[in-house]
């Protein structure tokens, strides 16, 4: 039988991660928004490729929840996106609602599917759904650190000249501009970034993938980026379904991991057919350990300003 996938929120990161999955052949997939048509007609455009690409997913388009029971995996993108000059953060009242909304959704429908959350404020939507779910902590995780470590492998990419399949980089934190690319724990083929990259570039490249949505806002000034957020979010269920393993960094509850507690945060997690099957803790220094501080703080606050609402 083949696996279910719903996406909550036809826009741009929902309507392309349905297109990477059904591509990839991960299930059947149901499309949901609000907006009457929308997903209908994504959901039937998208299962029209299917003989042109040679993919089997059914793909429908529905406004009712009650065609989303019984998923496996659950993928939430429904929200407002940014908009120049506004903060991942300033979009968290307006997201609460629609997020407490959609979760108690997919608890309804689907009890026994696994979570993952990509609208924003990222962290401190993962949280709600977690709390508004009552799952457990493994089957509720976000999606921000594989979108991320993607724009910084690319960087390192473009810089070294290197194909980004040779880049593996590690990344930390929040899904804001306080995250915490890790050079140390980034290679080329195993070899130290360091090697071919000078550090005052690297200090540039590291910026510039912290602040990389900002930088999509930017230039797109309707919107924020869908692409690689949506590739990223289907790596991740790709990983669940096919029970894979994968190391990726996303956002997980953590319970003392790093210090932390109570908290969702983007730290390294073995994903697999259990969701996030295991926090990885890595040794920092001094350093490293500062910078995570501070964006556990910028994500702490996001949760109290959700909390107060
Ligand atoms: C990004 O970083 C939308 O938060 C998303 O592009």
């Amino acid at each position: 039988m083949r696996n279910k996938i719903s996406i909550i929120g036809a826009g741009f990161v929902g309507s392309t991660t349905a297109h990477w999955l059904a591509a990839k052949e991960m299930g059947d997939i149901v499309l949901v928004d609000i907006i009457e048509g929308r997903p209908q007609g994504l959901g039937l455009d998208l299962y029209e490729a299917s003989p042109i690409v040679g993919f089997d997913a059914r793909v429908i388009g529905t406004n009712d929840y009650a065609d989303t029971a019984d998923s496996d995996v659950v993928v939430v993108t429904s929200g407002a996106p940014r908009k120049p000059g506004m903060s991942r953060e300033d979009l968290i009242k307006k997201n609460a609602d629609i997020t407490r909304d959609c979760i108690a959704n997919v608890a309804k429908y689907s009890p026994n599917s696994i979570i993952i959350m990509v609208n924003n404020p990222l962290d401190a939507m993962t949280y709600l759904a977690r709390e508004v779910s009552g799952f457990p902590k493994s089957r509720v995780f976000g999606q921000a650190g594989v979108l991320d470590s993607a724009r910084y492998r690319t960087f390192i990419a473009m810089e070294a000249n290197v194909s980004v399949e040779d880049v593996q980089a590690m990344l930390m934190g929040g899904h804001g501009d306080e995250m915490v690319p890790l050079p140390r724990f980034s290679t080329i083929s195993g070899i130290p970034v360091t090697e071919f990259i000078a550090e005052d570039r690297l200090n540039a490249i590291v910026d510039r993938a912290r602040k990389g949505g900002g930088e999509m806002v930017g230039l797109l000034k309707t919107g924020s980026a869908y692409y690689a957020p949506s590739a990223a979010t289907a790596q991740m269920v790709e990983a669940v379904l096919h029970d894979k393993k994968r190391v990726l960094p996303c956002a997980a509850y953590l319970e003392g991991e790093y210090g932390l507690n109570d908290l969702y945060f983007g730290v390294p997690v073995v994903v697999g057919a259990g969701g996030v099957e295991k926090v990885i803790e890595l040794t920092l220094n001094d350093e490293e350990k500062a910078l995570l501080q501070k964006s556990a703080d910028a994500v702490r606050n996001t949760l109290n300003t959700l909390k107060s609402l």
